[in-house]
């Protein structure tokens, strides 16, 4: 059967491309998403794709996720830094989700640094701007394909 993955994008990603360009890229999320769409269609996977800048809606779209798919990439934005209300509905739903920052947030201020999301992760790819989220779509694929 064919995989399907969710791409979750947290708040203020609907800006990129105006968003801070020094630090986010001149891509736009529907860059992105086209991005991810192409990739998609070389590894026969279909994906699904969610942006909000609210944090019950994100919390809503990973509790459905369970039912329709296999995995989740998720840039959980500045939701990353302080909610503890994703990560546990990514523990609580328990599919495998790659966490995605276009900036590298180890080498940003200091409370950046911390992920509450990381430990619900099988991992995080971080620094390499819209790339971040096509590394995360394979690294997702081929744990998912090894279960
Ligand atoms: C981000 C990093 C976060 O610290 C920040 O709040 C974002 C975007 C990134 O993709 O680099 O909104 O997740």
């Amino acid at each position: 059967m064919t995989m399907k993955f969710l791409v979750l994008h947290g708040p203020n990603l609907n800006l990129l491309g105006k968003r801070e360009p020094a630090i986010y890229g001149s891509q736009t999320l529907a860059d992105i998403n086209s991005a991810l769409e192409n990739l998609s269609m070389d590894l026969g996977c279909e994906l699904s794709f969610f942006q909000s800048n609210n944090e019950g809606e994100l919390i809503d779209a990973i509790q459905s996720a369970v039912r329709e798919c296999n995995g989740i990439l998720i840039n959980p934005a500045a939701y990353t830094h302080t909610s503890i209300a994703i990560r546990d509905a990514l523990s609580a739903v328990g599919l495998p989700a790659v966490e995605i920052h276009l900036s590298n947030i180890h080498c940003r201020e200091m409370f950046r640094h911390t992920s509450m999301i990381a430990p619900a992760a099988i991992g995080q790819i971080s620094g390499f701007g819209g790339d971040s989220y096509l590394l995360g779509l394979r690294a997702l694929f081929n744990y998912v394909k090894k279960l």
